[in-house]
C-alpha cells in the first residue's frame, strides 16, 4: 500500500477465523474455507501478513499487541458490488415495478444531487451506513452530476474505504434535468478518472445507467474511453425487468439481444459488471461466459421491485460458472446488509428448486464481489496480501439467534442461521486498512 493508504500500527486480532482457500461452488463447502477455533490475524501496515492459528501468530510477532475478539468470527469485510448511494432516501417507497419506480421515486431524488451539500451528506450517510452492516467494499453509482461522484470519492477518501463508483451516464428518455449528452458524459467520466482513479482507495467505474437512457452515441463515447482507460470498471443494468427488456428491443432492433447492446459498443469484458441479469437468453448466457463480463446479483431489488428470479444454479452451479457478486442495490433494494442480501439469494433459489449453501453465500458476498470488480488480489478474503478490511461477528447477536446456534452441529449451520436472522446488530468490530472503525 502508499503511505496514504497504511493503517496504523502493526496489530494482531484474536477470534474465530474464516478464509476461502477455494470456490466453495466447484469444491464444496468444507474443502473451500479454513476455519479456525481460535484463530488470529497479523496485520502490517494496514494489510493482512499472515492468519493461522493464535498460537503461531503471536509466536510469530510477539511484541505486536493483540485485540481480542473471544468467541467472535473474524473475516473478510463484505462487498456490495452494486448500489446506488443516492437512492439512500427512496429505499423502501411503496407499491411500483422498475420503470415507474424509477420515475416516480428515483428521478426526482437523483435531481436533488445538482447541490454539492446534498451529494456530500448522502455520500456520508451511505458509507457509514455500509460501516455499520459490515460492508467494507462496494460498487457505487452516483447521479448524473459529476460533483456526485467527487462527493462519493471524497467521502470515501476521508474513511480510507476501497471504493469503485462512477458519474451516471444518460442521454435520454430521462427527464431533462437529469440527462447529460455524449460528449458531457465522456468527458465529465475521463476528468474524474484523472482526479480519482488509483488515488487512495478509489476506484472508477464508468457507468451508463442502462441501455433505454443512453443512445447509441453515448454508448459508443463510453465504450471508447474504455478502451482508452482499460483498467477502470464498466457497471450498467441489464434485463432485469420483462417491460424494461421489451423496450430495449424497441431501441435497438438491431441487436440480437439486451446484451448485444453493450456487446455492440466494446462494453463487455472483465471489469464489467451487469446489475440484476435476470431474464437472459441462452445467447447472452454464452456471451456473458466468453468474455468474462461479471454478475451483480441484487436479490432484495428483485423481489422488492418484483423484477423476478434470479438463477444461481444455472448461472454459477455448474461446470461452467460465470463470475457472480453479491449487491444490495440501495435503493431498489430493501437493504444495506448483507445477510439480509444472502438470505434473499437464499429464499429466491429456494423459488427456483436449488437451495444456496451458506459457504456460497459467504463466497459470493465476499470474493465473488471482489472478482467481478476485479480487486480479489486485494480485498474480500482473509488471506495474506490482502487489505485489512476485516470484520468481527456476533454469532449470538439477539436471544433468537443465541437460542437457534446453540444447538448447531456445525460451522454451516452457525453461518446459515445469521444470513437467515442477523443484522447489524451481529457486526461487533470493524477494521479498514486495519483500523478499527466500528
Ligand atoms: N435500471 C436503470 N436504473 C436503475 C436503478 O437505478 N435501479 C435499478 N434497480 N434498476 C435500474
Ligand atoms: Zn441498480
Amino acid at each position: 500500500m502508499t503511505e496514504a493508504q497504511r493503517g496504523g500500527r502493526d496489530l494482531i486480532l484474536r477470534g474465530r477465523t474464516l478464509s476461502f482457500v477455494d470456490d466453495p461452488f466447484s469444491v464444496g463447502a468444507d474443502n473451500a474455507v479454513r476455519h479456525e477455533w481460535d484463530g488470529a490475524v497479523l496485520i502490517r501496515d494496514g494489510a493482512i501478513d499472515a492468519v493461522g492459528p493464535a498460537n503461531d501468530i503471536i509466536a510469530r510477532a510477539p511484541d505486536v499487541p493483540v485485540e481480542s475478539h473471544g468467541d467472535k468470527l473474524l473475516m473478510a469485510g463484505f462487498i456490495d458490488c452494486h448500489a446506488h448511494y443516492p437512492q439512500t432516501s427512496v429505499i423502501a417507497s411503496y407499491g411500483t415495478q422498475l420503470l415507474e419506480w424509477l420515475e416516480t421515486y428515483t428521478f426526482p431524488a437523483e435531481n436533488r444531487f445538482s447541490d454539492p451539500d446534498v451529494a456530500r451528506s448522502a455520500a456520508e450517510t451511505f458509507l457509514d451506513e455500509c460501516i455499520r452492516n459490515g460492508t467494507t467494499t462496494a460498487c457505487v453509482y452516483g447521479t448524473v452530476h459529476e460533483g456526485s461522484a467527487d462527493a462519493f470519492f471524497e467521502a470515501a477518501a476521508a474513511r480510507n474505504m476501497r471504493m469503485a463508483g462512477g458519474k451516471v451516464a444518460m442521454d435520454r428518455h430521462a427527464p431533462e434535468f437529469l440527462v447529460d449528452t455524449a460528449q458531457s458524459a465522456y468527458d465529465a467520466s475521463k476528468a474524474l478518472i484523472g482526479r480519482w482513479h488509483g488515488k487512495g482507495r478509489a476506484h472508477y467505474a464508468i457507468t451508463p445507467r442502462f441501455a433505454p437512457t443512453s443512445t447509441p452515441e453515448q454508448l459508443e463515447a463510453l465504450g471508447a474511453l474504455w478502451r482508452e482507460v482499460p483498467d477502470v470498471l464498466v457497471q450498467t443494468h441489464l434485463s432485469e425487468n420483462t417491460n424494461e427488456i421489451a423496450w430495449v428491443r424497441e431501441l435497438f432492433p438491431e441487436c440480437p439481444d439486451y446484451l448485444g447492446v453493450y456487446e455492440k459498443f466494446g462494453l463487455l469484458g472483465p471489469g464489467a459488471i451487469f446489475g440484476h441479469a435476470i431474464h437472459l437468453e441462452p445467447r447472452e448466457i454464452g456471451v456473458l461466459r466468453d468474455s468474462g463480463s461479471g454478475i451483480a446479483h441484487c436479490p432484495t431489488s428483485n423481489t422488492f421491485i418484483g423484477s423476478g428470479l434470479f438463477d444461481m444454479a444455472g448461472l454459477r452451479d455448474n461446470a461452467a460458472p460465470l463470475p457472480v457478486g453479491l449487491a444490495t442495490d440501495v435503493g431498489g433494494g430493501s437493504s444495506f446488509s448483507m445477510f439480509s442480501t444472502m438470505r434473499t439469494a437464499y429464499e429466491i433459489a429456494q423459488l427456483r428448486g436449488y437451495a444456496l449453501h451458506p459457504a456460497k453465500a459467504y463466497w459470493l458476498a465476499t470474493v465473488g464481489s471482489a472478482e467481478v470488480m476485479r480487486l480479489d488480489d486485494r480485498i474480500g478474503n482473509l488471506t495474506p496480501g490482502r487489505d485489512a478490511d476485516i470484520i468481527a461477528l456476533d454469532l449470538r447477536s439477539t436471544p433468537v439467534i443465541a437460542q437457534r446456534v446453540a444447538t448447531a452441529e456445525s460451522l454451516w449451520e452457525e453461518l446459515f442461521a445469521q444470513m437467515i436472522l442477523a443484522d447489524d446488530r451481529a457486526v461487533s468490530a470493524v477494521y479498514i486498512a486495519g483500523n478499527r472503525v466500528a
